[in-house]
């Protein structure tokens, strides 16, 4: 079969990213501009700035994706896109961008939805082996995804309330390290002791999970300890809280995959990155005779390469949009 090479386009948050991808699997040039620095100042992303500065640098994103593999628009055989979710103002700079060239050099448009494509960023130099379950942890989602073959998704269950990596974003802003947290808190966990109590979110036979109560949990004790005129140590409370988070998210994967029979495990989305959750994984997976893999720590966190992977098997699948394709700020995978 000929090669094929998509252009993707990912803007669903803060980064403008532009990759091609060569038939699922194969880098051949990124982007990525991230605001990260833009958004710091804030303590969070502010949606009104992400996707103006989107707007501002799409274009060159993508001149400059095209010029790093050395190639031109007529080499590409179709465009993708993250179509949600995302905030909205955000995506639309995106969908907008990709409907435009698939219109102007008559080739297929292919929609992804952001979470298939973090998932998808597993195939990136490895080959994902089906059936697999996929732990999607990141900024906005915590997921676990049964895939019973090439782009079939059953979602088990995901979390009730606030996403892991948001709940990292913000036990970091109520012990002011800094913004985004999860690098920051994984960095500290690994130099404190488990000193705080701190409750073990939704510990229930269900695929579910629940972490705002464990972000109370931490608000009320920071609260506490400024009123005793206690000094909270950052360390101990980072490692307290990475130490639960990590239990239940292992706890539940390995539930889901003895329930489904599947020894194949993968992981995906920013929180990927964390060294709790990998090294639990890990040791958890070995003992049980499960194969866990990771996507390259650059791919965990938003990037148009996954879009470009899934975009394949999505197109492979017959998914493919026209001009009427819409941005969706909340829709499902499944
Ligand atoms: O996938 P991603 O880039 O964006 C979303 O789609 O949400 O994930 C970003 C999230 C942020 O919440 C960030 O704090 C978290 O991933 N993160 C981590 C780590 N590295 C990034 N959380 C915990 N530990 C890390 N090492
Ligand atoms: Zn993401």
């Amino acid at each position: 079969m000929k090669d094929m090479y998509i252009l993707a386009i990912e803007t669903s948050c803060d980064e403008t990213s532009c990759s091609i991808v060569k038939n699922g699997s194969i880098d051949v040039a990124t982007i990525i501009l991230s605001q990260i620095d833009i958004h710091t100042n804030f303590g969070g992303v502010v949606p009104e700035i992400a996707s103006r500065h989107h707007l501002k640098n799409i274009t060159m994103v993508i001149e400059g994706c095209l010029d790093k593999a050395k190639m031109k628009m007529d080499d590409i055989d179709a465009f993708a896109v993250t179509y949600g979710p995302g905030l909205i103002g955000s995506l639309l700079v995106g969908v907008e961008a990709a409907k435009t060239l698939a219109y102007i050099y008559k080739k297929p448009l292919i929609p992804v939805h952001h979470i298939a494509g973090h998932i998808y960023a597993n195939n990136i130099t490895k080959k994902m082996v089906y059936p697999l379950i996929a732990l999607v942890v990141s900024g906005g989602h915590t997921e676990l995804i049964y895939m019973k073959g090439e782009y079939e998704f059953e979602r088990l269950g995901g979390t009730l309330d606030d996403a892991v990596g948001e709940s990292y974003d913000k036990v970091a802003r109520v012990i002011g390290v800094g913004y985004p947290g999860g690098p920051v808190i994984d960095k500290m966990a690994k130099m404190g002791t488990h000193e705080y109590n701190l409750p073990i979110p939704l510990n229930d036979s269900s695929y579910n999970f629940s972490f705002s109560g464990l972000k109370s949990a931490v608000i009320n004790l920071s609260h506490n300890c400024n009123q005793r005129g206690i000094e909270l140590n950052k360390e101990n409370l980072a490692t307290s809280f990475q130490d639960v988070v990590v239990e239940t998210i292992v706890k539940k994967t390995i539930m889901a995959l003895k329930d489904k029979n599947v020894n194949h495990l993968i992981i995906a989305g920013g929180v990927a990155a964390n060294s709790g959750i990998r090294e639990e994984l890990k040791k958890e997976c070995e003992k049980n005779n499960i194969y866990c893999s990771y996507p390259d720590l650059k791919y965990c966190t938003d990037n148009a390469t996954m879009i470009g992977a899934a975009a394949y098997f999505a197109y492979k699948k017959g998914y493919t949009a026209n001009s009427y394709l819409n941005a969706n700020s909340n829709i499902d995978l499944v």
